[in-house]
């Protein structure tokens, strides 16, 4: 059972009188109407942000001009912005592992940071523009002389979900090798690959920061096992067709590869922010090293508008006071974020871990228990395919579910046809959860009110997606800092790694279900 000691994570009177304020708003918010706010015709510029290529358009919110100066007004008072210039310059934000959270220092490093590290970032980029460029363009061979064809980016949470998202949502820019991902221990995933592929041809990247994860390092194992028998090499993660990319370099010595085949990264590089890294080297690959430099650019764009935006214009930051009005004042538990872009579809996947892997905490910077609710449950698929699944909820159901819509202006791989009936349905279905419908039927009637936000990108491209990264990367640090919570570690994950240790090596007293499930699985002693 869990026992949580409620303490007020605001010692400050000033936050406190503010959370006081939000609460009365919050409870006079039920006669609210969004569409009756439309009113006032100064609204949607008031409640908009344009930045470069992305325009948020956050006006079809439960929020009066009240609410969001309050919101502000707390943000300011917290000194989010003030922490967030520190974590870019470098300070230890990270208080429970000792270390520093530097992901904007890979877009574009301040001059305040040791030089030493900023040698680094540009060093471990040269590395990865050479070796990848070596790849593409056929220079890097394997054993029998053959270039690389195919990859197997081999890694898990941050070493897998990052990368691979921005494959996916580069697809248009994808002229290298083919990129394959495994990262579930699933035995399953890896050996219905490795019979496709040639092996002569084949590089295995073995992702991972700490090099000691149990997925990651069975799935390598038994790749390189296949391209022992393959190449007949004895050793084949010390040839050609083995990269390692990590922090943790001497772990990648021991298990026999050299130096000049590992690309490393430092350890305060949190796993879920590290795609900005040589984590991203599946994404050079694929869409080559420039347009992953263009990433780079677009997430360094949103980093210099959160650090410098008038507050009320400040993306990163309205987001995440929205989020904190719905889940702290109006009872919100979840919200849902829905690109409609098929090729979006994996950034609700990458958001996931970003977002409750940083967030899903209950202790607070002090170690105590917070007593306001944290971290979200983040959730969402691509549209129209979730209108007709889940979307009936949405309209009908009885929960508050903020909803971010994600589209696209233009899509060069789309046809106008096909593009004009997605962004219809993007905009029909934000303005529906706001206008409902009413009809003496029950089953008919549509409550509306219901908030969205919907964020237009001109077109999907290396730039905007790396804006749109770095603006949730940043919207979690904006709740994590009005929380009183570190969204840099988690060590909520641990406690399971260590008991399937444990059940592996066959030890420790069970209760009888799991006792049960042990011996019908044969993991019994
Ligand atoms: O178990 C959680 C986690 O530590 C994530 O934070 C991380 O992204 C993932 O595992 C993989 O870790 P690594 O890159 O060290 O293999």
């Amino acid at each position: 059972m869990m026992r949580l000691k409620r303490i007020p994570i605001f010692s400050m009177s000033n936050q406190s009188n503010i959370w006081q304020q939000l609460q009365h708003l919050a409870d006079d918010s039920a006669d609210v109407s969004i569409s009756e706010l439309f009113a006032d015709p100064g609204r949607v510029p008031a409640f908009s942000i344009t930045l470069d290529e992305l325009y948020f358009d956050f006006s079809k919110h439960r929020v009066t001009p009240t609410v969001m100066a309050r919101l502000l007004a707390l943000a300011e008072d917290v000194g989010v912005i003030d922490q967030a210039k520190a974590m870019s310059t470098g300070a230890m934000v990270n208080a429970t592992e000792s270390r520093p959270a530097l992901h904007m220092a890979l877009r574009r490093p301040s001059p305040a940071l040791d030089p030493t590290f900023v040698d680094h970032v540009f060093k471990e980029r040269e590395k990865l523009k050479d070796l990848s460029q070596q790849i593409r363009k056929g220079l890097w061979l394997g054993v029998t002389g053959k270039p690389i064809t195919d990859v197997i980016n081999i890694g898990i949470g941050g070493s897998d979900l990052g990368p691979r998202m921005a494959c996916s949502a580069l697809r248009e820019y994808h002229d290298g090798p083919r990129i394959h991902f495994i990262s579930n221990v699933d035995g399953a995933e890896i050996n219905s690959l490795l019979p496709t592929l040639d092996a002569e041809s084949t590089l295995i990247v073995i992702s991972s920061k700490s090099f000691t994860t149990q997925e990651t390092m069975l799935n390598a194992s038994t790749a390189l096992d296949w391209l022992k028998d393959e190449l007949n090499r004895e050793h084949p993660q010390s040839t050609s067709h083995c990269i390692a990319i990590t922090s943790n370099t001497d772990q990648a010595n021991a298990f026999g590869i050299g130096n000049e085949q590992i690309l490393t990264f430092t350890n305060a590089i949190g796993g879920r922010y590290s795609v900005w890294s040589s984590i991203g080297f599946s994404v050079c690959l694929a869409v080559g090293y420039d347009h992953f430099s263009d990433m780079l650019e677009g997430g360094a764009l949103m980093d210099e508008h959160f650090l410098t935006a008038p507050p009320e214009k400040n993306m990163p930051l309205v987001m995440g006071l929205l989020g904190v009005w719905y889940q702290n004042f109006l009872g919100a538990t979840s919200y849902a974020v829905v690109p409609y872009c098929q090729r979006l579809g994996e950034f609700v996947d990458h958001l996931q871990q970003l977002d409750m892997e940083s967030n899903g905490k209950t202790a607070t910077d002090q170690g105590e228990t917070s007593n306001q609710k944290t971290g979200p449950i983040v959730w969402g698929q691509t549209g129209t395919n979730g209108q007709h699944a889940f979307f009936q909820l949405f309209h009908q159901g009885m929960h508050l579910i903020p909803v971010d819509f994600i589209g696209t202006i233009e899509d060069r791989l789309s046809s106008p046809e096909h593009h004009r009936i997605l962004n219809a349905n993007l905009i029909a279905q934000s303005e529906a959860l706001m206008t409902g419908q009413s009809s003496a039927d029950l089953h008919q009637n549509y409550e509306g009110n219901r908030p969205s936000s919907v964020l237009m990108l001109e077109s999907l491209t290396p730039k905007t997606l790396g804006m749109l990264l770095a603006l949730y990367e940043h919207r979690i640090f904006v709740q994590a800092r009005i929380w009183g919570i570190n969204p840099f570690d988690q060590w909520g994950v641990e406690l399971g790694k260590k008991l399937a240790s444990n059940i592996l090596k066959g030890g420790g007293k069970h209760d009888p279900s799991t006792s049960l499930l042990l011996q019908k699985t044969g993991l019994a002693d």
